[in-house]
């Protein structure tokens, strides 16, 4: 989108340059620096990227004052109460909701892809059984390039598709098969009769020796997650698909570089990092002494599960998530749960905190989830794995759209440069 529009930069005596002003169909408008260095000599600094967007895109908007989320469009909460997540997958990759044809036809694509190549198998035996799950993840998912030469032209709108199919088909198969080699369990092969969710969970419970049929309530919760962890904007873990992918890298080495993003505690590793944060508060008393380690600038601690870059108003996630996590323990008579109650009390202490009002941290979608995940049966240690699952779509949509865009070239930061300026080797360094 273009505009007539501009900014003047200016220092005391003159203008050094004029850079167009863009918008977009909502949101915030962008001042377009590309041309800055060349007109002034300047860079832009913007460490983190607070300020500065980074392409342009269609898939996901968020309103961080409004506490707004849209996928294509689509609220956050109607998706969560409306759709499924595979009817979600389609959404974020093709633009729009699939009709019951179009659904049925996606749909079974992704089951005629769930199984891996037999020697992906072999892979996992490299890892100690205590590996954690996301660095098999990072191994295994990588591994998935020595397997699609045949499908693996990014500039071919059909190779793409297909290698969105296989991520999204196979990830779950890669993250139960991580579960059971933690368990020494033997691997549960896929079955095609199966939905997307019930699928992985009975990839993740049965055994050959016990089958396993998913309750439809948590069936339904766990849809959900992956619904409200699917995709969100220009993230770090999907700027860094995006980074990767700029570079013509193929997709399942991107996704694989995404992955590896999301496992730091900042990011996907939160939910975990949440769960572990409230085994160590243990109890209501002992709220107080973290909310304060929290607020201490000398104290690298930090309330896991709160505070967002975007959101500065209430994560519209955490909403749907606190919902869901009502549904599970009721549904598994769990309703006085002592983690999901010393949750609800740290919240509500939380939110009546000066600190955090004033620095507007809210519970992000981070905070509940772990404690679905830990009512499901899901180790702690599992849970960044299935965060990845639900954004494996995410990626790989930005992926597709960043390859698509007729603009896309190399990503390739500049920088403040604050160390030596040109020194000779002394001669004798003896
Ligand atoms: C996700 O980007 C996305 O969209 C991510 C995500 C997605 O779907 O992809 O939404 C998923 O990553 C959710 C976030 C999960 N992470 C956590 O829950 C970890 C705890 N949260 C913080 O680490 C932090 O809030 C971040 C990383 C989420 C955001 O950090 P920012 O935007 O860089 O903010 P900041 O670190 O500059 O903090 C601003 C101030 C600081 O104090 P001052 O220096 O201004 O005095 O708020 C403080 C921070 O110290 N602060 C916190 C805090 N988060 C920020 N203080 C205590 N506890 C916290 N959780």
């Amino acid at each position: 989108m273009t505009d007539s529009r501009s900014l003047k930069l200016t220092n005391d005596s003159d203008t050094l340059c004029e850079l167009p002003v863009l918008s977009g169909t909502t949101g915030p408008d962008v001042v377009d620096v590309q041309s800055l260095y060349s007109k002034t000599g300047m860079f832009t600094y913007d460490p983190g990227f607070t300020s500065t967007a980074s392409c342009r895109s269609s898939i996901t908007y968020i309103d961080g004052e409004a506490g707004v989320l849209l996928y294509r469009g689509y609220p956050i909460e109607q998706l969560a109460e409306q759709c499924t997540f595979v009817e979600v997958c389609y959404l974020l990759l093709y633009s729009e909701l699939p009709n019951n044809a179009e659904l049925k036809e996606f749909a079974n694509n992704i089951t005629m892809h769930t199984m891996v190549h037999d020697q992906v198998n072999n892979f996992f035996r490299g890892f100690r059984r205590d590996a954690h799950p996301m660095a098999i993840m990072v191994g295994v998912v990588g591994a998935l390039s020595a397997f699609y030469h045949d499908a693996m032209d990014i500039h071919s709108k059909e190779d793409r598709r297909i290698c969105a199919i296989r991520l999204v088909a196979k990830v779950p198969t890669i993250v139960a098969m991580c579960h059971k080699y933690s368990t020494g369990s033997p691997f549960m092969y896929p079955q095609n009769k199966l939905g997307y969710v019930e699928n992985f969970m009975r990839m993740m419970q049965a055994t050959p020796c016990d089958d396993y049929e998913a309750n439809p309530v948590l069936v339904k919760a766990l849809d959900r997650i992956l619904i409200l962890h699917a995709d969100h904007e220009q993230n770090a873990s999907t700027s860094t698909v995006r980074l990767a992918g700029s570079s013509g890298a193929n997709p399942f080495a991107c996704i694989t570089a995404g992955i590896a993003c999301l496992w730091g505690a900042a990011h996907g590793g939160a939910n975990e990092a949440v769960l572990n944060m409230l085994l160590e508060i243990d109890n209501v008393s002992r709220i107080g002494l973290y909310i304060d380690k929290a607020k201490d600038k000398n104290d690298p601690f930090r309330l896991m599960g709160f505070g967002h870059r975007v959101y500065k108003n209430h994560d519209p996630r955490a909403k749907l998530m606190r919902e869901t996590c009502h549904e599970v323990l009721n549904e598994l008579g769990l309703r006085d749960d002592k983690m999901f109650k010393l949750a609800l009390e740290l919240e509500r202490i939380a939110l009546e905190d000066e600190y955090f009002i004033a620095k507007k941290l809210y519970p992000n979608v981070d905070f509940y989830s772990g404690i679905v995940l830990h009512a499901l049966g899901i180790p702690s240690k599992m849970f960044t794995a299935i965060f990845a699952m639900g954004r494996t779509i995410g990626w790989v949509s930005h992926w597709d759209e960043m390859i698509a865009d007729p603009d896309q070239k190399i990503g390739r930061p500049r920088q403040l440069y604050t160390g030596q300026t040109r020194r000779d080797v002394p001669p004798n360094r003896g």
